[in-house]
């Protein structure tokens, strides 16, 4: 028996994996603003099976993750998280309790890189006891990747045979669902909803499409070709292929589709689904600047975080959680990325008259100075005063 999918609702609002920040602290962070699942960073199959250190952090952070409050995602029985309109007006239900009061615990998928079917599922049965779920990354670009013949680099043809049996070795000797986050398929990009097929009749239970070519050189290259995710969903419909609210349950092996790419805000969630018809949205970077994008799910009964609340929040959770991967390194990087983000979202938070009476001068000088005390923060505190400063300019600026 194979075994059982995670639940559509868990795909729905997904936390990407990012290498260095996939940390638990931020997936909890993540999951108490609305996302349903969460994805650890890359590992490599090497890392899991030769750096003791780096399994024994990922172990912990998984076991931890299980029982810890915040992982607790209530899930709606609802097809949709998304607010839905009712004769033109936000419906009571589509916009508040869209999620049910039967708790459970958000699922923590492991992902994992090489292409070694062995190694793999060694690799994979290594943290089978803790891990919800097995991603095989199929889309890192970088020259590692390139270099070691993993990640994106298993997307040309000639590899397809490779990734099917590291996909059906994984599929039959681990007893979790199995997920396979790709990219476009080099040249030709209209192949990629045949590799999703093939990917599909593999055993991946869930294929997460980042919809832009792989490139070493960028890490963006361009917007992401949402008509590719679209494509993928039609071809897995026709063929019978895809999983639904309506043929869930009916005990026939299906395929989710995971939309990932073009998303800044909220209102890009919702279109995004709607105009891929993917079962869920991934998210990355922009989580890392607002890890409380996805609030809106939770209906209006709570205003979303502020950043500073959010970066307080997130360092509670590395205090509380030792171990789980969150160090200095690390919380940096986070706090930088809430207080001072590269899309100058903060711009828009402390919108109104005070804001537009600031020149953007003003504003990035306000941000080097937060950024320059959060780079140099040797410690915990140094980051909560770092915070304070941020808020301290803040009140300047609504004064
Ligand atoms: C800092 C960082 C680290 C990343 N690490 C990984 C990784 O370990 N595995 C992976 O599949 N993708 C990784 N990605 C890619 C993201 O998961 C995601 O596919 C990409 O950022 C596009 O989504 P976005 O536009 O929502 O950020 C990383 C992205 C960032 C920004």
């Amino acid at each position: 028996m194979p075994p059982s999918p995670l639940p559509l609702p868990c795909l729905r609002l997904v936390e990407a994996p990012m290498v260095n920040q996939s940390d638990l602290a931020f997936r909890l962070l993540a999951v108490e603003n609305g996302a349903t699942s969460t994805w650890t960073q890359m590992y490599h199959t090497d890392a899991i099976l030769n750096d003791r250190d780096a399994l024994e952090t990922l172990l912990k952070s998984l076991e931890v993750g299980r029982t810890a409050s915040e992982n607790l995602c209530k899930l709606s029985p609802a097809p949709l998280l998304i607010p839905r309109k009712v004769g033109g007006e936000e419906s009571e239900e589509g916009n508040g309790p869209m999620r049910s009061s039967a708790a459970s615990f958000c699922p923590q998928i492991v992902q994992l890189a090489g292409n070694d079917p062995e190694s793999l599922v060694k690799a994979a049965r290594k943290v089978e006891h803790l891990a919800d779920g097995i991603d095989l990354n199929l889309g890192c670009p970088q020259n590692h990747a390139k270099m070691g013949h993993y990640g994106a680099y298993l997307l040309p043809k000639p590899d397809w045979p490779l990734v099917e049996t590291l996909v059906s070795s994984l599929s039959r000797s681990v007893q979790l669902p199995i997920s396979t986050k790709i990219r476009l398929t080099p040249t030709h990009a209209d192949q990629t909803s045949i590799l999703a097929k093939r990917l599909s009749l593999a055993g991946s239970d869930c294929v997460i499409l980042h919809a832009r070519f792989a490139s070493t050189s960028r890490r963006r290259n361009g917007p992401a070709d949402l008509g590719q995710v679209k494509r993928v969903v039609q071809t897995l419909r026709d063929e019978g292929l895809l999983r639904t609210e309506e043929n869930d349950g009916d005990g026939v092996r299906r395929t989710a589709v995971i939309t990932n790419g073009n998303v800044r805000g909220w209102s890009d969630v919702v279109k995004n689904l709607e105009y891929t018809g993917a079962n869920g949205v991934m998210v990355g970077e922009p989580l890392l600047e607002d890890p409380s994008l996805f609030h809106p799910s939770l209906g209006k009964l709570s205003s979303p975080p502020s950043k500073a609340e959010l970066s307080r929040r997130y360092l509670e959770l590395c205090e509380r959680y030792p171990g789980t991967g969150s160090d200095l390194f690390v919380a940096r990087q986070h706090v930088r990325n809430m207080l001072c983000p590269r899309s100058f979202s903060f711009v828009q938070e402390s919108e109104g008259k005070a804001a537009e009476a600031r020149s953007r001068a003003d504003l990035y000088q306000r941000r080097s100075v937060v950024e320059a005390r959060v780079k140099s923060a040797q410690s915990v505190e140094d980051l909560r005063e770092a915070i304070r400063l941020f808020e301290g300019q803040e009140e300047k600026v609504v004064m």
